[in-house]
């Protein structure tokens, strides 16, 4: 198929952008797609040591006049990542901070006790607020008045903030064992890793339609 052909010259975050379903195989594959989405497909696939060859089959499976993952519009796509991310962040979060801690001080003596994940979300919780914060009352608001004239450094803030949240991924990756629990682990410390691989597929969404979807519109006139 023609999509077959080309697919392997597009960057990974061009593809999560037009193609729906692309963030899903993205992830299954284990490809960076948000905070990385600049790399050419062939190329993320050998960083990976991933078939190419089945990469672009998973993805030519999918069907290019889908309904589109996110809205198209600017101003709603805008109130999706507001109301299906932002909220969601600030929800979930606290939760994962306070079963963090509870697993954490019950577990103390475990091998393999997630030690030093509550500090880490903890972390991220304040940093995330800041950035969220920015995104909605200053850049959001210029993006909705189509102000792209004086966007460029807000944007590329926003992306660096956006790189350190793909490193807080990265060690919660590392301290939860890429998400497994014990085999022993109690209700909650599955729940905790379940929960905090949800947070892993929602961050990684929300940065990709930021990074990949809706700063691109303000920074071609820049
Ligand atoms: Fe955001
Ligand atoms: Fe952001």
């Amino acid at each position: 198929m023609t999509q077959t052909t080309t697919l392997h010259d597009r960057t990974v975050g061009q593809i999560a952008a037009q193609l729906p379903g692309a963030s899903g195989v993205f992830r299954r594959f284990g490809i960076d797609f948000c905070c990385h989405g600049d790399v050419p497909l062939a190329e993320a696939a050998n960083r990976r040591n991933l078939d190419l060859g089945a990469l672009e089959t998973a993805l030519s499976a999918l069907d290019p006049a889908a309904a589109p993952d996110a809205p198209q519009d600017t101003g709603a796509l805008i109130d999706h990542i507001q109301t299906r991310y932002h909220a969601t962040h600030r929800r979930q979060i606290p939760e994962l901070i306070e079963l963090s801690r509870k697993v954490e001080a019950v577990h103390a003596n475990h091998p393999e006790v997630p030690r030093g994940l509550s500090d880490a979300l903890h972390r991220i919780w304040g940093e995330l607020e800041v950035h969220m914060k920015k995104e909605e009352l200053v850049l959001f608001p210029a993006m909705r008045r189509q102000a792209a004239d004086r966007l460029a450094v807000p944007i590329s803030e926003m992306r660096h903030d956006h790189d350190d949240h793909g490193a807080f991924l990265d060690q919660v990756a590392q301290l939860t064992h890429d998400y497994t629990p014990p085999q022993d682990a109690c209700r909650s410390w599955q729940a905790l890793y379940a929960g905090a691989a949800q947070l892993k597929a929602d961050l990684m969404e929300h940065i990709h339609l930021e990074n990949n979807v809706l700063f691109p519109r303000f920074e071609t006139t820049a």
